[in-house]
């Protein structure tokens, strides 16, 4: 194993993230006008991002054909992603797969718009197993049970999926932060985008929602290479060993856990989500 994670109070992190994190926390100022798309890793933050990038052009595909998806809406926790701030006018864009108690303290009193996309577990581990082997920045394992494991332990890059998806839950029924998961997005795109552009407060003629859809599926943003992450360098990814946009379906973890690891995950995921209320998430 030639990589690993750098740990901060017990959390592995990719190398990227910034090591002061608590200073960020502190000094990084939120503003009104930000919009922040927040998720677990392999949750669909780039679909996501992909669709904002749209809603805000309007469904004009010029923006996301000719600027990388990472500088339209850059990582906060990244130094590369803070520089990329720094010259960018309101609205800001911008990412984070940051846990809550990390997240910069400003954005708890502002008015900025954040939007936490969440997916079903069992995907977002076959997801990160594939892509997590490519990346030079994080521990990669060897095999799909080893992830599975780290995943259960928590000993993955930004922490537990528990843990993630209890912090920013705490967010959940604020005016200025959207709940919204990848199997709504994937059962009808449509109802999403209208659910994300209302929620910006941006108005589609029905030309311009026709043109977010066309832009924002699985092909478009596979063949867009300011999308499709084949631009970042191999110094950070190992592009032989797998692709970022991989399926984008719901449930492929049916392809890849074994029955006791089902029933594995199963256990854990209701201890650790008991208490929740009923038919908040569409995989349940
Ligand atoms: P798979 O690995 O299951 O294919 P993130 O952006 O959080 O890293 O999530 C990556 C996952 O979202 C990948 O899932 C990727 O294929 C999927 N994805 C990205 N864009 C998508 C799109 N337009 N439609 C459906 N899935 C998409």
């Amino acid at each position: 194993m030639a990589n690993d994670y750098l740990w901060i109070e017990g959390i592995p992190f990719p190398t990227s993230t910034v090591r002061d994190l608590r200073s960020l926390q502190d000094q990084f100022v939120v503003r009104d006008e930000d919009v922040i798309t927040l998720s677990y890793p392999k949750s669909g933050t780039n679909w996501m991002r992909e669709m904002i990038s749209l809603i805000h052009t309007k469904g004009d595909p010029t923006w996301v054909q000719s600027t990388v998806i990472w500088k339209r809406s850059p990582w906060v926790e990244t130094q590369a992603g803070l520089d990329i701030l720094e010259n960018q006018k309101d609205p800001r864009f911008y990412t984070s797969h940051l846990p809550i108690q990390f997240f910069p303290k400003s954005f708890f009193k502002s008015k900025a718009k954040s939007i936490y996309i969440m997916r079903n577990p069992k995907d977002v581990i076959v997801s990160g197993y594939h892509f997590w082997r490519t990346v030079k920045a994080t521990r990669n394992p060897d095999s799909f049970e080893e992830y599975f494991q780290w995943f259960l332990q928590g000993n993955v890059a930004f922490g537990s999926w528990f843990d993630h998806i209890h912090g920013w839950l705490q967010m959940k029924g604020k005016d200025n932060f959207l709940l919204i998961s990848y199997e709504e997005l994937h059962q009808d795109t449509r109802t999403s985008v209208e659910r994300v552009s209302q929620f910006l407060g941006v108005k589609l003629s029905p030309e311009e929602l026709n043109s977010v859809l066309k832009n924002v599926s699985f092909q478009a943003m596979k063949d867009n290479k300011m999308s499709n992450f084949s631009l970042v360098p191999d110094t950070i990814v190992d592009h032989s060993k797998g692709n970022f946009m991989r399926k984008g379906i719901t449930g492929d973890w049916k392809n890849h856990f074994t029955v006791a690891q089902s029933e594995a995950f199963d256990k854990v995921y209701r201890e650790k989500m008991a208490g929740l209320p009923q038919g908040l998430f569409p995989w349940d």
